[in-house]
């Protein structure tokens, strides 16, 4: 085929397809060379691409929604030509009516454009541009295990003061964050109150943490909160170091620690597994240099690093309402250098940044990635986890508050789309999700164990069974969160749900099955594995026509004059024509006619015009059509 045929059969000029195909380097010289079948298909394939490509990078942005007079000015165009090509579409508007997204860009696209929604404020301070100052920043570590098992004293030692005997009952009430600095570099530790804390941060989109050091008392060993904390620091996706606390204790037993860690999947790295672990004193200060150096060590593999240039971005760790101050903001900057004066958004609240004290209590006016810092000036209370983030001036904060409020409000009126047993099918084919995740409590260790191995034996190379977090007593808000970042399924075997937990899956969308008999659960579980698996298409052959002449309509394309010579045919089957023995084309029956009529369907022996979608349909030819079943595959 010569190119200027080409050109023509894509609807291009043959100029501009032989500069095209000059630039993608194909070897012809003028629009009179000629190429075989295979590469016209070559070329055909790369000027569709390359077509997609240019109107790709052909973008307008606009707001949504928008009329079609405004829309006509930014595509250059009169607004009667968009009329019109509307009015092909069976939209019969005037020139002040507005157009939704998916139609606009649809028209767009006709004149070779890509429409995109004109970011908010909001998106356009934090989008991600190229760094401007990119430096070293410090890790961001985060202490969490079981109650009383050291966090605080261990805080306390290394930044030599005092916080745990300040604290009420000796009990972390809060999630301090503060930061030490080291000869070798500095490290921020964050000290949750529970790892409850810590998710719901995550959850919240404060993924802050670099690292986590699990802490073990080398007294009592694992305990079922640091389980609990384990599965919350995995979740995480971040590294783990095992800290085993009270090491100058006359009990301390810090080899039975290592042999539980072992169980977890936390082999320590002197018994030939891969998890650092450290033991350390808060009273005599073993080991805390070491614990240090690791931190560090683990921090340049890590390679952190923050845009010092940028308008700056923190996570609030905690709020509260000071009586004199007012609303007090304990922020960790992730991005940028936070300043006093600086006008931030933050949550549902905006403000002035009036003073900032470091973790220490002393007034600073900059705070530099990593730094955890107290903020006063916002004009209200947000969450941990929401993000601060610094803005041009007063009114565009104004703007963005206003606006959030206002999708807020939107969004409690529907309700949270989170993870149902019975979604998993529809989810698996959007996402091709392969992962049954779940957390599993139950009454007794025995019991616990038991449906733990039922459901282990629950397996297919396709689908992989997941288990959060197992433990044993009621469902507890901790499991709900975790459920939520983790987008897993609680199952409970003769368990109860606490009423704080029972609260939350509502309000985030969390199923929550309980099971008195354990064959009921091991059942639900398989049915769900079973709607994970990629149900197989059983093909079921309805009907064949053969062609007995081709003619073009100009409304529908190329239509086989046939007779339905078995079975019958309908709108909307797969098809295959087939030439001989060949397959010819695989696709649908888009289009089936009586006459002039269009039909559904077509009874054996009955003559009838078919169109598939394909143009090369030839005298003889078979269309053999089929209807298609899904069969969910089960279990052996
Ligand atoms: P929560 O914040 O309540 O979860 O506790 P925590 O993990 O922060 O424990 P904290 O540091 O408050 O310590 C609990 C108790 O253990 C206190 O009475 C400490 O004095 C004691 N303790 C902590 N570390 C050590 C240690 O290294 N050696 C000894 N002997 N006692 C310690
Ligand atoms: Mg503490």
């Amino acid at each position: 085929m010569r190119i200027h045929e080409l050109a023509k059969k894509l609807g291009i000029d043959s100029k501009e397809l032989l500069v095209k195909l000059q630039s993608l380097n194909f070897p012809v010289k003028s629009h009179m060379s000629s190429v075989d079948d295979d590469t016209a298909e070559i070329i055909k394939n790369e000027i569709v691409d390359l077509k997609k490509k240019e109107i790709e990078e052909n973008v307008i942005e606009v707001d949504f929604p928008i009329s079609v007079k405004d829309l006509a000015v930014k595509l250059n165009k009169k607004p009667s030509e968009l009329l019109s090509d509307l009015l092909k579409e069976g939209k019969f508007l005037n020139i002040n009516q507005n157009l939704d997204d998916k139609m606009a860009a649809e028209i767009a696209y006709k004149y070779k454009i890509n429409l995109k929604k004109k970011p908010t404020q909001e998106e356009a301070i934090l989008i991600k541009t190229e760094a401007k100052d990119l430096k070293k920043r410090a890790p961001i570590v985060t202490l969490m295990g079981h109650i009383d098992h050291g966090k605080t004293s261990l805080l306390d030692y290394i930044r030599k003061s005092k916080i745990a005997e300040k604290e009420s009952g000796g009990i972390t009430q809060h999630t301090g964050a503060y930061q030490v600095n080291l000869p070798k570099g500095k490290i921020t530790f964050l000290d949750t109150p529970g790892h409850e804390t810590f998710t719901a941060m995550r959850s919240r989109g404060a993924n802050i943490t670099d690292a986590v050091i699990l802490v073990v008392a080398s007294d009592e060993g694992v305990k079922p909160q640091t389980e609990e904390a384990l599965d919350h620091a995995k979740a995480a996706n971040v590294p783990i170091l095992v800290a085993i606390t009270k090491m100058d204790k006359a009990n301390a037993n810090p080899d039975m620690v290592k042999q539980q860690l072992s169980k977890l999947d936390l082999t320590p790295e002197d018994w030939g597994g891969k998890t650092t672990t450290v033991g350390v004193s808060a009273k005599t200060g073993q080991g805390i240099d070491e614990l240090l150096d690791l931190i560090l060590l683990q921090a340049e593999l890590l390679e952190l690093k923050a845009d010092y240039g940028r308008a700056a971005v923190g996570a609030v760790v905690e709020a509260r309402l000071s009586k004199g101050k007012g609303p007090l903001v304990a922020v960790l900057v992730r991005e940028g250098v936070l300043k006093v004066g600086d006008c931030c958004v933050c949550g549902h609240y905006w403000g002035k940044i009036k003073a900032m004290n470091d973790d220490r209590g002393n007034n600073v006016v900059t705070a530099e990635p990593s730094a955890p810092v107290e903020v006063l000036g916002l004009n209200g209370v947000p969450n941990p986890g929401d993000q601060l983030f610094v803005v041009p001036d007063e009114k565009s904060a104004k703007e963005i508050v206003e606006r959030r409020r206002e999708e807020d409000a939107k969004l409690k009126l529907k309700a949270p789309a989170h993870f149902k047993l019975e979604d998993l099918y529809k989810k698996v084919k959007e996402e091709h999700q392969k992962q049954l995740k779940v957390i599993l409590k139950a009454d007794v260790g025995g019991t616990l164990e038991a449906v733990d191995e039922a459901l282990k034996k629950i397996s297919h190379e396709e689908v992989e069974l997941v288990l959060s977090h197992k433990g044993v007593g009621a469902i507890n808000a901790s499991d709900v969160l975790l459920a939520e970042v983790t987008d897993a399924i609680i199952v409970g075997f003769k368990v109860t749900i606490d009423n704080q937990a029972r609260d939350l899956a509502k309000q985030k969308g969390i199923e929550i099955r309980v099971y008195q008999i354990v064959y009921e659960l091991i059942d639900d579980i398989k049915a769900a594995f079973e709607g994970m698996l990629t149900p197989q298409v059983k093909k079921i052959f309805v009907g064949r026509a053969r062609v007995k002449a081709v003619f073009k309509l100009s409304k529908s394309g190329i239509i086989a004059g046939s007779i339905i010579e078995k079975g019958k045919m309908q709108r909307n089957l797969t098809c295959q024509l087939m030439r001989g023995n060949k397959i010819i084309f695989e696709g649908k029956i888009s289009s089936l006619k009586r006459f002039k009529d269009d039909v559904k369907e077509v009874a054996e022996g009955v003559e009838c015009g078919i169109g598939i979608g394909y143009n090369e349909i030839e005298e003889g030819d078979y269309i053999d059509a089929y209807s298609e079943e899904l069969i969910t595959r089960r279990l052996k």
